[in-house]
């Protein structure tokens, strides 16, 4: 980091528990050096019971930013003066930005996914989608779907009641899109084709690496494209079938890297350019290259 931080230096942060793993630090410094913003990014641990304290005490000390990731997510919506509309209907919030009434609380994860996508030319609108999954990530995934307006979702999961009922929330959010919930097992009855499918289970991710919740070739012929938010490892088993059957795949670096720098312009009001989104592109691949 080559930045000075001096009387003006902005403070920005990261909280969580744990915290120590954090990627979100080297995003947001090197976007501040790339952008040249005055602003330095902190990981900040957070016990879940003191919470509530700890948003008080960064809205005094004038904390312009912060990420929110587990266990809080949900949680420190009760302590923000507003909550934008996509946050809101995901029910989850990990991006706050410091104004005039208090913190407000977006959610990036979605909107992240969705210039990855278009970053690997995959586009939503109008085709037919499946999602692996229906816990917090699917939330963001689904909506996003809603919001490009895909004609169909289905949301396969282990336990049936969990894409069902993730499936009427977003049915009751969008017209134009139609959901519904299966247990995973049932992908068989699917009888389209070309299929846009986003694995969003942590069935695939270290230490589970080498597995993913459907194993059948026949699956993965159904598809045109396989995405998994999933990004250690870097070719998970889901992406490997993806692959074997001829479509698209790529991993979840890129939605990590956009949800970081849609933060990074919410927090400092500025627009990335895409000279600085190259730049941290390339040090998140040679990271994980060399981690794999
Ligand atoms: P996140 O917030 O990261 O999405 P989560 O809310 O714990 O994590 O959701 C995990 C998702 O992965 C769920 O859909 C879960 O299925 P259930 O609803 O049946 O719990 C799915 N999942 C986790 N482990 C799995 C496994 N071994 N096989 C199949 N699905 C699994």
């Amino acid at each position: 980091m080559s930045h000075v931080i001096d009387g003006h230096t902005k403070l920005c942060g990261v909280i969580g528990d744990p915290i120590a793993h954090t990627l979100s630090p080297a995003i947001h410094n090197y976007l501040a050096d790339a952008m040249g913003v005055n602003m330095t990014y902190m990981p900040l641990h957070v016990k879940a019971e003191q919470l509530q304290e700890a948003i008080k005490g960064a809205y005094g000390l004038h904390i312009q930013g912060m990420n929110v990731t587990v266990p809080h997510k949900q949680a420190v919506m009760d302590s923000l003066a507003h909550i934008d509309e996509g946050a809101l209907a995901i029910g989850a919030v990990n991006t706050l930005v410091r104004k005039e009434d208090g913190y407000h609380g977006y959610n990036t994860d979605w909107i992240g996914l969705g210039r990855a996508l278009r970053d690997q030319s995959i586009s939503l609108e109008g085709k037919e989608v499946i999602i692996l999954g229906a816990g917090g990530a699917a939330q963001a995934v689904a909506y996003l779907c809603g919001y490009e307006k895909a004609t169909k979702v289905t949301i396969l999961n282990r336990t049936l009641a969990n894409a069902t009922t993730l499936a009427k929330k977003m049915d009751a959010l969008f017209a134009d899109t139609a959901f519904c919930g299966l247990e995973t097992k049932a992908w068989t009855t699917l009888d389209g084709e070309g299929y846009v499918c986003i694995q969003t289970t942590s069935w695939g991710m270290v230490p589970n690496d080498g597995k993913a919740v459907i194993e059948d070739m026949d699956f993965y012929k159904k598809l045109s494209a396989g995405v998994d938010i999933v990004y250690k490892p870097r070719v998970t088993k889901f992406m490997e079938l993806t692959k074997a059957a001829g479509a698209k795949t790529c991993n979840g670096i890129l939605m990590l890297l956009y949800q970081a720098v849609e933060a990074f312009e919410l927090m400092n009001d500025v627009k990335v350019t895409k000279e600085a989104v190259a730049g941290i592109k390339m040090q998140l691949e040679e990271k994980f290259s060399n981690e794999a």
